[in-house]
């Protein structure tokens, strides 16, 4: 009786450590894990009044905050690495140079710092900051589980992220090592319905050289999208490779909702992954349900977010609280 006791207990500890590896060591994370820790104040709701005040005069720190979880989360986990000033760092690889809305987690850090030092980690304010701006755009009002704490490390090298001219099966491939699905990789290009991009990712690969051949526009691309792309915003000259072009519908570009989807079906996707994403078998089907039900395109667009906050977090003993977030201690 005693020896299957203790049977039953080893394999109870065998079946947890499966689990904390597969759940990418976040088994210590959990939601309002800041309750009660911060000196009587409300870490989530400071956060909150932090970015609404920003969305307030900034609408466009909902891509910003988006395009950093991504670019945050997709390199060694959602550890703050991106965040890190100096030579070498995260922030200095190419794909990188052009993310923004450091300023607004440091802001949070800060006020945070002044309600209870040595606290709130880095990497969780990311997170929460992300989900605030996300529902005050129009999408989705999801909880996220807290308690990451910040690597102490962060390398330009280490960054790999997908390319624009990605094809469907790439990008599937891509998201697969971080545990995503190829559902899941089409809802993550859903965050493209916000925010906008620089002609130079679209000009070789969609407007003047698709397929490698010269001149050649993608014929997937709606004619009259491609045309005004060429005559106005994108012309075939250097300097218009700083241009924007919103990566959804003007009128949608601030707003988390499933347009994207909808321009897909139409050949209006920017960049050559969105438009790839239709023009291939095993995605296009996926792209058509979420185009058809912006319900569903919320509620799991929320949860792939989730998701990816979770990839690779630190908790517990490891890493470090910042004191300030582009610094290690
Ligand atoms: C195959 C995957 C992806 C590729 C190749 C890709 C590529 C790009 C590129 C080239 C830009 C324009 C950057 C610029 O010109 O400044 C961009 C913008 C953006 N990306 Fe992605 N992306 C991918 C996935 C994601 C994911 C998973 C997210 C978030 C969950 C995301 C969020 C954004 C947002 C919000 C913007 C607009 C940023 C702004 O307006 O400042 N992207 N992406």
């Amino acid at each position: 009786m005693a020896s299957a006791r203790h049977m039953g207990a080893a394999a109870l500890m065998v079946a947890l450590a499966v689990l904390a590896l597969a759940t990418g060591g976040s088994a210590k994370l959990q939601h309002e894990f800041y309750k009660g820790k911060c000196n009587g104040s409300d870490v989530e709701a400071i956060v909150k009044s932090i970015v609404k005040a920003r969305f307030a005069r900034e609408a466009p720190i909902v891509a910003y905050l988006l395009r950093m979880q991504f670019h945050e989360c997709a390199v060694n986990g959602c550890d703050g690495g991106l965040l890190i000033d100096g030579p070498g760092t995260e922030k200095t690889a190419p794909p990188n140079l052009s993310v923004k809305g450091y300023d607004l987690i440091a802001a949070v850090k800060a006020e945070l710092e002044r309600k209870c030092p040595g606290v709130v980690s880095c990497s969780d304010i990311q997170i929460l900051a992300t989900r605030d701006a996300v529902a005050l755009a129009g999408g989705p009002a999801y909880k996220v589980r807290t308690g990451r704490r910040d690597r102490r490390q962060s390398r330009a090298s280490d960054v790999k992220l997908p390319g624009s001219e990605y094809t469907a099966a790439q990008a599937i491939a891509y998201y697969a090592k971080l545990g995503m699905s190829a559902y899941e990789t089409v809802l993550l290009l859903g965050a493209h319905t916000v925010g906008a991009t620089h002609c130079r990712a679209i000009k070789n690969s969609r407007l003047y050289g698709y397929g490698g051949k010269m001149g050649v526009t993608d014929p997937a691309m709606d004619p009259t999208i491609a045309s005004v792309y060429k005559k106005s915003v994108c012309p075939n000259v250097t300097r218009s490779d700083g241009n924007t072009v919103y990566l959804d519908d003007q009128w949608s570009a601030l707003k988390v909702d499933n347009n994207y989807y909808k321009n897909l079906q139409r050949g209006r996707g920017v960049l050559l992954v969105d438009q790839n994403l239709y023009r291939d078998g095993s995605t296009h089907k996926i792209v058509d349900q979420l185009a058809n039900n912006n319900g569903l395109f919320q509620s799991q667009f929320a949860k792939v977010l989730v998701k990816l906050s979770e990839v690779n977090v630190l908790t517990d003993k490891h890493g470090e609280i910042r004191k300030v977030c582009n610094k290690f201690n």
